[in-house]
């Protein structure tokens, strides 16, 4: 695995591999890599030829009271896992690398980025889409994969897409689970052992979501009210928001359907988390 810290040795490293005639794969991640991460890196090497892992805890995308500071950060754990997963080569840029001095042009999203976690998180998805679209300039992959544990992101990476004519594919890969339902995430390291149990609430809810959509609950707000009512039995998990949505833009919807999407937010202590199902296809 081959180490790329500038923008100039990403672009030799990336013209090399073009020349060969090589497909390129690319897994953009803020780094701290677990089994969800892996998945995205089986996934563009099915895809691609070459696969290259960015590793970037992005200020941008992070609000001023949030976890940049203290968001785990592990750069040898990462570098062994993405090299015995089989990356080609890791871009570990510095933050002067990705925003020298004077950079402030941006990426605003469109009003799919106004609900749900963007309304909880101002500027977050702007953030987000910069850094992407400055990866995606760099590295011109062929195909980038993304997690659906993260579903507004996906939705808003393929806007981009879309609307600014990219020319890649993009894979989005289903969420990798705990044995007990939880998420992987990197921000689960910040729980402790009780926290930890209560946090299977999230995927709890979800199933419970898919439990009334196969007993013929077609109304999305009868769905929402019976995860708040399975969430209400765990007294420290605090709900910020339940989505029942359309897949495309993630618009609520009234009546839902096999492919709705559900998503939720929810505090465990101070721990903020997020998932999300497709209804007909529950926690999988
Ligand atoms: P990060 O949270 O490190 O996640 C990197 C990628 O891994 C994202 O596409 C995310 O959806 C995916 N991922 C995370 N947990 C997963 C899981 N349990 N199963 C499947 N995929 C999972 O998302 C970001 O970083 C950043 O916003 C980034 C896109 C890198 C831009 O800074």
């Amino acid at each position: 695995m081959i180490d790329l810290r500038t923008i100039p040795d990403l672009k030799g490293w990336v013209r090399a591999r073009r020349r060969e005639g090589r497909r390129i794969g690319l897994v953009p991640t803020m780094g701290f890599l677990h089994e969800g991460h892996l998945a995205l890196v089986d996934e563009a090497r099915k895809r691609a030829d070459v696969v290259l892992m960015s590793i970037f805890v992005n200020p941008l995308q992070f609000g001023p009271t949030e976890d940049l500071a203290r968001y785990p950060r592990d750069l040898a754990r990462d570098r062994r896992l993405a090299e015995a997963r089989g990356v080609d080569a890791l871009f570990v840029p510095g933050e002067a690398v990705m925003y020298p001095p004077g950079s402030e042009i941006r990426v605003v999203p469109g009003r799919s980025a106004e609900r749900w976690e963007g309304a909880a998180r101002p500027g977050h998805f702007g953030g987000v889409l910069t850094v992407v679209a400055k990866l995606f300039h760099l590295a011109e992959p062929d195909v980038a994969c993304f997690g659906r544990k993260d579903v507004q992101q996906a939705v808003l990476v393929r806007q981009m897409v879309r609307d600014l004519d990219w020319p890649l594919e993009l894979a989005i890969v289903p969420t990798v689970r705990e044995s007990d339902g939880l998420a992987m995430s990197s921000r689960n390291a910040y729980l402790d052992p009780e926290e930890r149990r209560r946090a299977t609430a999230l995927s709890g809810a979800l199933q419970e979501a898919h439990v009334a959509w196969r007993g013929g609950e077609r109304s999305g707000k009868a769905i929402e009210a019976r995860m708040r009512r399975f969430l209400g039995a765990f007294p420290d998990v605090q709900v910020e928001y339940i989505a029942v949505a359309e897949p495309d833009t993630l618009a609520p919807v009234t009546e839902v359907q096999a492919t709705s999407v559900v998503a939720l937010a929810a505090r465990v202590g101070l721990t903020r988390l997020i998932d999300n199902i497709v209804l007909g296809e529950g926690v999988v």
